[in-house]
């Protein structure tokens, strides 16, 4: 029911952006010994932690869209693991972000907007459809850590662990989502993704 759709999805906006999250898996690296990190470096770490925190506060907001609008159960509800993935993304960026003492962008309630506009569009266009745009999102997400650890301090164990494993589930959300019959966007939709995630990720840097 409509009603019944509108209330998840409102529940779990207010949550993302106001609650704190928790995570159903131990956070990697945190066994490891904190590194000693020059000032500059641990900036360097805490903006890049940002960054990745808004991306799972759209990952969020992204399967919350196609899940309000989608028709196909099967596909929500075989997209739901990886949502829980995710969620576990969000609690160990925030608790990363915590540890070294800064602070989440104030643009998440923004973020969480536009995202899960882009999700209800996509969840409503059709699956194959919706499903593509998660595989490349998923893809472009992959991609983008792969950059952060050559960004981020060798030294800073704690926060590559972070990473690492979210790259290891990323990538694998993106091969689901290609097995449950995603199809190949158009070069100009991947672009135009590509470009959107550069405007966040530059922000996010900052605010
Ligand atoms: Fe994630
Ligand atoms: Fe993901």
């Amino acid at each position: 029911m409509l009603i019944d759709r509108l209330i998840t999805s409102f529940d779990t906006g207010l949550r993302t952006v106001l609650a704190e999250p928790h995570a159903n898996r131990a956070r990697p690296g945190a066994d490891m010994k904190e590194a000693t990190l020059s000032d500059e470096q641990k900036q360097q770490a805490i903006a890049l932690m940002r960054v990745n925190h808004v991306g799972e506060v759209c990952a969020q907001a992204l399967y919350s869209g196609q899940a309000f609008t989608s028709r196909n159960m099967q596909i929500v509800n075989s997209l739901k693991h990886a949502a829980v993935e995710e969620t576990d993304h969000l609690a160990w960026c925030e608790d990363r972000i915590k540890e070294l003492g800064g602070r989440k962008s104030l643009l998440n309630p923004f973020w969480y907007a536009g995202s899960f506009a882009l999700g209800a569009v996509a969840g409503a266009v059709g699956d194959k459809w919706n499903l593509g745009f998660l595989a490349e999102t998923e893809q472009q997400v992959s991609v983008h850590l792969s950059g952060h650890l050559e960004k981020l301090p060798t030294e800073d164990v704690r926060t590559r662990a972070i990473i690492e494993q979210m790259h290891v589930d990323e990538t694998s959300h993106a091969k689901e989502a290609k097995q449950l019959g995603a199809a190949d966007l158009p070069d100009a939709i991947k672009t135009g993704m590509k470009l959107a995630s550069k405007i966040m990720t530059t922000t996010a840097y900052y605010v």
